[in-house]
């Protein structure tokens, strides 16, 4: 048997006939850059969201960099995040000059362990006499947090929701993986990925649980003072045609062809979710007693799995074994951001966020796609069993 690690062509398969009734009507529209289609598509991707306003832009990168400009972050803030999480989420605010400074991650759910963040912020910053959170060591502005949901699920929103406020820090989520995950407030509301901070940054890369049918992105805000802002950013600071209110613009809009295909792929998204939870649960069934690590999902959360990730501690062995019985894996991430060779001059060495660098030695993605059969993820664990065995 061969299972791939991801199959686009089955859920495309599934929606051809619109999607090629999507791309004829642009081609006779000849309409390829904003206009009806992206203001649809936004208006449906905020309302599955419970947001007010979603913005469409180029990707996920262009959407988290739009938020953090438009949240106010300049060039010498420090931006918080963890290190085991995409390059991109580094790369935004880095692009408007402002510095990093990683908190480590829980090892059981991989996102931001929030006693990390609480420690940081209390012993390391103070605020100036103008109440200005400021890094004592650097002297930097502590202006915001970058929580990830990473694979699938929200980082733990509630105490971070209370630090930023205690502090006066912005929180820009990055929510790339985790279209549609819910978390529980702890006012008893349950709301979606990307609304509970300033703004949220969405991927709809394509083998994201939301694709495109290529680059593509959306941030989405409840804040009307943002989403005008994050609008002019990203049509070169453009008020009307040809007249510019902000030099910090760029050109990071949504093609309307690829807001058309995301509209139609979003009226599957529940349903795809639900098949990705399902495909867990029988991984969970058929791991279970294996002695692996497998994903947690504390109370109040629910989980979309973008990815599947276990933890294997012998991994490359139990990689190649699975390889040569046509099971395809995937690693996410690899390499902490802090010891990447973009970021050696932040002179983070080994050592420095230990469970971060366990999770890069240890997690291994397996085969997760909505559309993944008992079969596939039936041998997929067996044969994950026996090589660990
Ligand atoms: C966690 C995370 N952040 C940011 C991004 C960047 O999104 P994009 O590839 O659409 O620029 C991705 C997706 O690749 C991601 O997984």
């Amino acid at each position: 048997m061969n299972v791939p690690f991801v199959d686009l062509r089955a859920q495309h398969d599934e929606l051809r006939a619109e999607l090629e009734q999507a791309f004829r009507s642009a081609l006779d529209e000849s309409a390829f850059i904003g206009g009806p289609r992206v203001t649809s598509f936004e208006e449906a991707f905020a309302q599955f969201c419970g947001a007010d306003h979603a913005i469409g832009v180029a990707s996920g990168t262009d959407a988290l960099e739009l938020a953090l400009r438009a949240a106010g972050i300049v060039p010498g803030d420090i931006v918080l995040t963890v290190p085991n999480t995409f390059i991109a989420t580094v790369e935004s605010f880095h692009q408007l000059g402002a510095q990093p400074r990683f908190i480590d991650i829980e090892p059981a759910t991989y996102n931001m362990d929030t006693a990390k963040l609480a420690t940081y912020l209390a012993e390391q910053c103070a605020r100036d006499r103008a109440g200005v959170l400021r890094e004592k060591a650097s002297g930097a502005r502590v202006a915001a947090v970058i929580p990830v949901h990473l694979y699938g699920m929200c980082a733990d929103m509630n105490p971070i929701l209370a630090q930023a406020a205690e502090y006066g820090i912005e929180i820009i989520e990055d929510a790339c993986q985790a279209h549609g995950a819910e978390y529980q407030l702890s006012d008893g509301r349950t709301v979606k990925a990307g609304t509970m901070g300033r703004a949220g940054a969405f991927s709809f890369y394509p083998g994201k649980n939301l694709g495109a049918l290529g680059e593509a992105g959306a941030i989405v805000t409840n804040d009307a003072a943002l989403n005008e802002e994050v609008r002019l950013l990203r049509a070169h600071g453009e008020r009307e045609r040809y007249v510019h209110d902000s030099p910090d613009g760029v050109n990071a809009r949504l093609d309307a062809v690829q807001a058309a295909f995301l509209e139609i792929k979003l009226k599957r998204l529940a349903d795809w979710n639900a098949c990705r939870q399902r495909a867990a649960a029988w991984y969970q069934e058929d791991l279970a007693g294996s002695g692996l690590q497998l994903p947690v999902v504390p109370a109040g959360r629910t989980h979309v799995f973008h990815l599947y990730v276990v933890r294997v501690p012998n991994r490359e062995p139990v990689r190649a074994a699975l390889a040569s019985q046509g099971v395809n894996t995937a690693l996410h991430y690899p390499i902490p951001i802090h010891l990447q060779q973009a970021f050696r001059y932040l002179e983070l060495g080994v050592g420095s966020f230990p469970e971060s660098e366990r999770a890069a030695r240890e997690i291994v993605s397996l085969p997760m796609f909505p559309h993944i059969t008992r079969e596939q993820v039936a041998y997929t664990a067996a044969r994950l069993r026996e090589a660990v065995a």
